[in-house]
């Protein structure tokens, strides 16, 4: 629960920008605990890179704007990068969250916000596109979830929050990612909202929410 302020009304909301590439299904469990004003979080616009997906109509449906910035609609991949850095900043979110946004941010976006990022595979196991192909590839018996804080890397950054998954015998690639979303889901959820309504720290590699 958020603390009441004062007057006891709850304080204003933290606005964020969401950033999307695929069917948002994060996306969506966000909206829906921003529905609650407890939950202390605004989402001012959703991003993409891609035009027709799931995401962005998840976005229209709750009547939140949205934006498209392609890459293959820039000269060259920093061009891109400062556009979507406009277009996030024209929504001025405290931070942006990348729930299943399948490009590499560049610096004008990282420079200027902090990014929150949901993966599938407990970092550092598992790191690129293809995390839960490679963790069975790999035969592990526990994969994940982590959110972390993006850095220039490829799911380099600060880890803030992990949640195992067990490996089945048999599973599939797409079996064994929805098992992952849905807890993945309910941690992006938790950790989101409790850094939009209590605020957040970074020490070397260390993320505290107090
Ligand atoms: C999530 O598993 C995310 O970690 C990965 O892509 C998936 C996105 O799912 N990068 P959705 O679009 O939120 O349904």
């Amino acid at each position: 629960m958020t603390t009441a302020a004062p007057s006891g009304e709850l304080p204003a909301p933290t606005g964020v920008v969401v950033l999307v590439s695929g069917s948002g299904t994060n996306l969506q469990a966000l909206i829906d605990a921003a529905g609650d004003p407890a939950y202390g979080l605004t989402i001012r616009a959703v991003g993409a890179d891609r035009d027709g997906i799931a995401g962005l109509q998840r976005a229209e449906a709750a009547g939140i704007p949205t934006f498209v910035r392609r890459v293959a609609d820039f000269p060259e991949r920093t061009a891109w990068d400062a556009a979507l850095a406009a277009q996030i900043a024209a929504h001025a979110p405290a931070f942006v969250v990348s729930a299943g946004f399948m490009k590499l941010l560049g610096p004008a976006v990282l420079g200027a916000w902090t990014v929150v990022n949901t993966h599938p595979a407990l970092l550092p196991a598992f790191p690129g596109a293809h995390a839960v192909r490679d963790a069975l590839a790999y035969g592990a018996k526990v994969t994940g979830c982590t959110v972390h804080l993006v850095d220039d890397g490829i799911d380099t950054g600060p880890v803030v929050a992990q949640r195992a998954v067990e490996v089945c015998p048999g599973d599939t690639e797409d079996g064994l990612h929805e098992r992952i979303k849905a807890v993945e889901r309910e941690l992006l959820v938790d950790v989101v909202g409790r850094m939009a309504r209590d605020g957040f720290t970074v020490t070397e590699r260390k993320v505290t929410i107090p």
